[in-house]
């Protein structure tokens, strides 16, 4: 089956009164028809401007310069302004992390929901409000009949983002990208929403990426997962494949601590030593050279390939190079 997303040497560029960052740099990766993609990395290695390039919603000074976003099939690029916003309408949504900012403070559920709904002209304005009650019921929103009259101030952290949850359903799309969805509530709420998304994925089978920093949850929620690196994918492939035999020393120095612990709750990256490179130049060899444990000459000098370990499993790094012959691999 063609994959839902293809994501082909996607390269994206912010313009600051500094220069042009490179914030994506040949990211290629697939997101499989109803399974549930992970994107990791630390802040700033460009999880969410993965998201706002499907969406096609990058900032004024934000713009995609090479590669291309596949839906279907189609290139996302090739959209003019009407089918982009049909695009965003019908076929792709987004939960954002702060719903407070995403939801509009001055219009209630109703309004917000009739808003959403509009392009649906075949329904009524009741078969509307009862297809969302339907949905604020199944995520767990209590009297929805008198919640939906309600404005997003009046509801905790964490209603709120299952009605965001609710929302991003309702035109029931093929994709729903999540950046963050979580880190704003507590570990509870946290809990639950997990368990929310996992058991609507599981009903509906939507597509689902997913943008956390918590890579516990990722571990729980996910089937795949992408490692990002300063723009970089730098890993990819199946949860249970790139958890258990981290191939790239940036995913294993991420995970390196006790695997057991993956599954508990709160598990957030770790710090490693070191800062993300500065986006504006690019430099030579491998961009996480400087701050791996394993560097060794040809990493200073060359980029390294994406290289397959196993089943949809890969990695860019020279170690996993087999023409890389022993004696280039001593210590630079
Ligand atoms: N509108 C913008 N203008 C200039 N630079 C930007 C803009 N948006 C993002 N960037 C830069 O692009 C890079 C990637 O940012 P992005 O927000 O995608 O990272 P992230 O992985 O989502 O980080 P976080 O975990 O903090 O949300 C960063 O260097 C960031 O500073
Ligand atoms: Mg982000």
């Amino acid at each position: 089956m063609t994959p839902l997303v293809q994501i082909r040497n996607l390269d994206v560029e912010f313009d600051t009164k500094h220069g042009p960052i490179k914030a994506l740099r040949d990211v290629s990766f697939d997101v499989p028809q109803g399974k549930i993609v992970g994107i990791v990395g630390e802040s700033g290695s460009g999880k969410s401007t993965i998201i706002w390039s499907i969406a096609r919603l990058l900032s004024g000074n934000g713009r995609i310069v090479g590669g291309e976003i596949l839906f279907n099939g189609r290139n996302l690029c090739d959209l003019d302004e009407a089918a982009l916003r049909d695009f965003r309408g019908r076929q792709a949504s987004i939960v954002f992390q702060d719903p407070m900012t995403s939801q509009i403070p001055v219009k209630s559920y109703r309004q917000q929901i009739i808003d959403v709904l509009y392009r649906n002209r075949g329904q009524s304005r009741s078969q509307k409000i009862n297809h969302a009650l339907a949905m604020m019921r199944r995520v767990g929103i209590p009297d929805p009949e008198q919640r939906i009259d309600q404005f997003p101030h009046q509801f905790s952290g964490g209603m709120r983002q299952r009605m965001g949850i609710a929302m991003a359903l309702l035109m029931k799309p093929q994709l729903l990208m999540a950046d963050e969805p979580t880190t704003a509530l507590d570990v509870t709420m946290e809990a639950q929403i997990i368990h929310l998304l996992r058991s609507l994925q599981a009903e509906t089978h939507t597509t689902i990426m997913l943008v956390s920093h918590n890579l516990g949850l990722v571990a729980e929620l996910c089937d795949e997962v992408v490692v990002m690196y300063a723009g970089q994918v730098v890993e990819s492939g199946p949860i249970g494949a790139v958890y258990a035999r981290p191939a790239h020393p940036y995913t294993q120095a991420l995970i390196k601590s006790d695997p057991a612990r993956l599954t508990e709750r709160g598990h957030y990256l770790p710090t490693i030593p070191g800062d993300l490179p500065d986006l504006r130049f690019r430099q030579a060899g491998c961009i996480f050279a400087d701050r791996c444990l394993n560097v060794f000459n040809t990493c200073r000098h060359e980029e390294p390939a994406a290289h397959v370990l196993e089943n949809g499993h890969s990695a860019r790094c020279h170690l996993l190079d087999p023409r890389q012959s022993a004696p280039a691999m001593s210590p630079s």
